[in-house]
């Protein structure tokens, strides 16, 4: 495969940030979040790139997807068996991507992670849709499986014989919180000199800013 790239060029001008008043990351996480909500050409806003550390000390990202910010957290939910789950349970320390193209603006944070309470697990388990329930109970996610038909197959069985029964939450599915120690927000200007501002938060639990070099 060959594939030359060089010519592909795009020039940022869509917005900028006003560096003066920059206080606390969750506000202006917040604004931005808003106008990419409204953003008829993000499809998926929610949708957001974690990286973790496995085992074998390389990184691995993945997209999942946010479902609630509370108690200054990032939720999502998985499987605790997966790849990731493996991960976390070993490295709680993950980052959070957000990229969105036609706002020229992407969003890292850096965070330690946790599962949350089996409570919160059940009651949002409760409102996903039934069939929702079913693959999250039926999925060993990240395992090698014999083929998908064979996946496919053990649903309908399962749809035909637990019609209108309500399913558990699998111990082994829920959610997991990121509380950010650090974010950096970047938007895209025109001839690279693009705007980079970094909170971390400090052990008073202040944010300290630092503008960042493109
Ligand atoms: C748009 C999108 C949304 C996804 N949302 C989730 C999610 O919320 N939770 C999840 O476990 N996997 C989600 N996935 C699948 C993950 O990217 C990944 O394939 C899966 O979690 C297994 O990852 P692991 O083997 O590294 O643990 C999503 C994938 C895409 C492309």
């Amino acid at each position: 495969m060959k594939e030359d790239l060089s010519n592909f060029r795009k020039v940022y001008k869509k917005s900028q940030i006003n560096f003066n008043g920059l206080k606390d990351p969750f506000v202006l996480f917040e604004q931005w979040f808003k106008i990419a909500k409204n953003d008829k050409l993000i499809e998926e806003v929610n949708a957001m790139v974690l990286s973790t550390i496995g085992n074998d000390e390389f990184p691995k990202g993945r997209v999942v997807l946010l479902k609630k910010i509370y108690l200054n957290g990032f939720v999502f939910f998985s499987n605790y068996n997966s790849e990731k789950g493996i991960s976390i349970n070993k490295n709680n320390k993950v980052s959070l991507l957000f990229f969105w193209p036609s706002q020229e603006r992407q969003i890292i944070i850096k965070g330690i992670v946790s599962k949350t309470s089996s409570s919160f697990s059940d009651e949002y388990f409760s409102k996903r849709p039934f069939k929702s329930q079913v693959s999250a109970f039926l999925s060993n996610q990240s395992e090698i499986i014999d083929s998908y038909s064979k996946l496919k197959k053990d649903m309908d069985i399962f749809l035909k014989e637990n019609k209108n029964k309500k399913i558990k939450r699998p111990k082994n599915w829920g959610g997991y919180i990121v509380k950010p120690f650090e974010f950096e927000f970047w938007q895209g200007r025109p001839d690279r000199l693009h705007q980079r501002v970094l909170f971390s938060l400090l052990k008073s639990k202040k944010w300290k800013i630092n503008i960042l070099s493109p």
